[in-house]
């Protein structure tokens, strides 16, 4: 049995997993539902995020298991909104609602003695962060 830091870190990286999971199939399902001349730019965006996502499922589901935990494929329900500006948003919303807590994670890490996975949490942070600002110079310059 996991020692009590872990528990709780098992427990973030679980619920990382399903934001993940969510991110990865919200944005599959937007690159699949984009209509229009935006459809030529932003669902190959969407498409190549989704991507980046999966790789972070991965990522959770290998670190869940090298801590002894057994790793839950489940996602929560995303938005199916039509309207592109407003899925961006909601894309926005989910890649700032990470870092928060990946920064959490990085704390419970860093107290659980888990040094190693602590650095691979804050490159995730560099990659969300990546992401936020792409969303961020894309909404910036919305017409
Ligand atoms: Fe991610
Ligand atoms: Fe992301």
């Amino acid at each position: 049995m996991a020692d009590r830091k872990t528990q709780k870190l098992l427990e973030g990286l679980q619920s990382d997993l399903e934001r993940e999971i969510r991110g990865m199939l919200q944005y599959t399902y937007q690159s699949s539902m984009i209509l229009g001349v935006g459809s030529l730019s932003i669902s190959p965006y969407l498409r190549v995020e989704a991507a980046a996502e999966l790789k972070h499922v991965a990522f959770l589901c290998d670190q869940i298991v090298a801590l002894s935990g057994n790793p839950k494929l489940t996602s929560s329900k995303f938005s199916e909104t039509r309207d592109i500006k407003t899925m961006l948003e909601n894309d926005l919303d989910a890649e700032r609602e990470s870092i928060l807590e990946y920064r959490e994670r990085v704390k419970q890490a860093d107290s659980a003695g888990e040094v190693g996975l602590k650095l691979r949490l804050e490159e995730l942070i560099a990659e969300e962060t990546d992401h936020m600002r792409q969303l961020e110079r894309i909404l910036r310059g919305w017409q």
